[in-house]
């Protein structure tokens, strides 16, 4: 057995540079142990292997995707990730595949490490709190007390660097500490809760902040304790008044609830007034007609910000239409359908599983981009239901044109206006539906919500799912006379 000892316990590039000495020596995965710094020294080990560093130089097969995993998983407290690092590496070289084997053992551990380690790198950017402290010339300076789970630091104190450049910070961990001196960001031991003063002035503002964005009618428990895992709480100023607003919340929600206006807001007034001097047109004869008839609908104000109205692509006559919420930032300046971030998420589950996008028809729910202006940005808002049911009928349209036999409802909103009720994705998906028109519907999730996930572990199993809904429906097809919708093989 041949000993490696790192120095460090999180640097990709050490443990790279051995690893490639170790694959150059012909070395197999078990005939190498790579010593954890975090453990005691092993008095009956070997002496280490005399290894020359091989740097620059390709050596073997590295996919940049076993790089990009790699400086994640050897942040990881685990004291096998090195060698669990050289076996995958290994095994590459016979097989560039493997990694994509999400079943298979060492890919699965990876990814599990992978998750933990982005998870815990999330908290740290949401949990950290500073102190301010007063430098040694009075210059004011600010320190912050995290306990990660994994080994952090080193890649998300840049994260610290470019959200508060302007102020000298330290963080400080049990592992390492990182310090930042408006110049440049430098690494040093680990510390104590000590080492970090417990109260200041920003401690307060915290707790109300807390405070006021805390809405007792939208509390859930379990969720908040996956979101703000408890054993974060010791360090957190606001997570001391989290017990008497929960105990509280009953009691808020039934006070927000009393209060709610009795009148209804003047821009509802307003919608459902234009609805009245809006009737829908009836004079429209082909799918073509729609298409041009939609850009002077005027059903509701959404019109007024909106570049143009988005309306359906894909054949006339597609066995199967995709129905989304409405078009984003990317389709409203194109024009057309599913083209941004979220058009990405769900042309990759469309190639994966199969369906060829150009044989079927996509749409949206409301054709017009709801947005509210922020600086440059335009964030997106989500239609509500007077402007769902005003749009309803140029979908109604659009089926009625395109008589698609299966109908797939992406999210809430397309499941609002297809059905006429809201619904409850997790409680409807995998069930077809019959709709009034003889046509079958299906809701999934909308994919933008694979985009949105806080909890980055959790999305490739949200996306399997998906993957799984979008699967269903291709069989559903196929076994109900439906043209092929699947893509060609090559
Ligand atoms: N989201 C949608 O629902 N539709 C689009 O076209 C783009 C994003």
């Amino acid at each position: 057995m041949h000993r490696v000892t790192l120095r460090s316990r999180n640097d990709f590039a050490e443990w790279r540079t051995m690893a490639r000495a170790l694959l150059l020596a012909g070395l197999t995965p078990d005939s190498v142990r790579f010593i954890d710094p975090d453990l005691p020294g092993d008095l009956f080990a070997e002496a280490d292997l005399p290894l020359h560093p091989v740097t620059g130089r390709a050596v073997g097969t590295v996919p940049e995707r076993f790089i990009a995993l790699g400086k994640d998983a050897i942040c990881h407290r685990d004291s096998d990730r090195f060698g669990l690092l050289y076996r995958l590496l290994w095994r590459l070289q016979k097989d560039k595949h493997i990694l994509e084997l999400r079943s298979d053992p060492d890919v699965a551990a990876l990814d599990r490490r992978v998750s933990a380690v982005r998870r815990d790198a999330h908290k740290m950017t949401a949990f950290v709190r500073f102190r301010r402290i007063a430098g040694p010339s009075g210059q004011e300076r600010f320190a912050a007390w995290f306990e990660p789970e994994h080994f952090v630091l080193e890649p998300t104190a840049p994260f610290f660097v470019r959200r508060f450049t302007a102020m000298n910070w330290a963080i400080v961990t049990p592992y390492a500490s990182a310090l930042w001196d408006g110049e440049a960001l430098s690494f040093g031991p680990g510390g104590n809760k000590a080492d970090v003063p417990a109260e200041d002035a920003l401690e307060d503002t915290w707790r109300t902040y807390y405070a006021s964005i805390f809405n007792p009618a939208r509390l859930k428990v379990a969720m908040m304790k996956s979101e703000m895992p408890m054993k974060y709480w010791r360090n957190l100023p606001e997570a001391e008044l989290i017990p008497s607003l929960i105990a509280g919340a009953k009691q808020a929600e039934d006070a927000m609830i009393a209060k709610q206006a009795s009148i209804p807001p003047v821009r509802h007034a307003r919608i459902a007034a234009r609805q009245e001097i809006e009737p829908a047109p009836t004079d429209i004869k082909s799918l073509a007609e729609a298409r041009a008839a939609v850009q002077e609908c005027r059903r509701c104000p959404l019109y007024e910000m909106a570049t143009q109205a988005v309306f359906g692509a894909g054949p006339v006559h597609a066995e199967l239409m995709f129905v989304g919420e409405q078009p984003g930032d990317q389709e409203d300046l194109q024009g057309k359908p599913f083209v941004g971030p979220a058009g990405k998420v769900f042309d990759t589950a469309l190639e994966k599983i199969g369906i060829d996008r150009t044989r079927v028809y996509v749409t949206n729910a409301v054709k017009h981009f709801k947005f509210e202006p922020r600086g440059k940005k335009r964030i997106h808002q989500r239609p509500n239901s007077g402007e769902i049911a005003a749009c309803r009928f140029w979908v109604n349209l659009e089926r009625d044109f395109v008589k698609p036999k299966v109908v797939v409802a992406l999210g809430a909103t397309a499941a609002q206006s297809l059905l006429g009720h809201s619904v409850t994705i997790s409680r409807s998906r995998g069930q077809p539906i019959a709709l009034e028109d003889g046509s079958t519907l299906f809701v999934t999730i909308h994919p933008s919500f694979l985009l949105r996930m806080v909890d980055r572990s959790a999305v490739e199993a949200e996306r399997a799912q998906f993957e799984a809904d979008l699967a269903q429906v291709r069989d559903f097809l196929a076994e109900h006379g439906g043209e092929d919708v699947k893509k060609a093989v090559h």
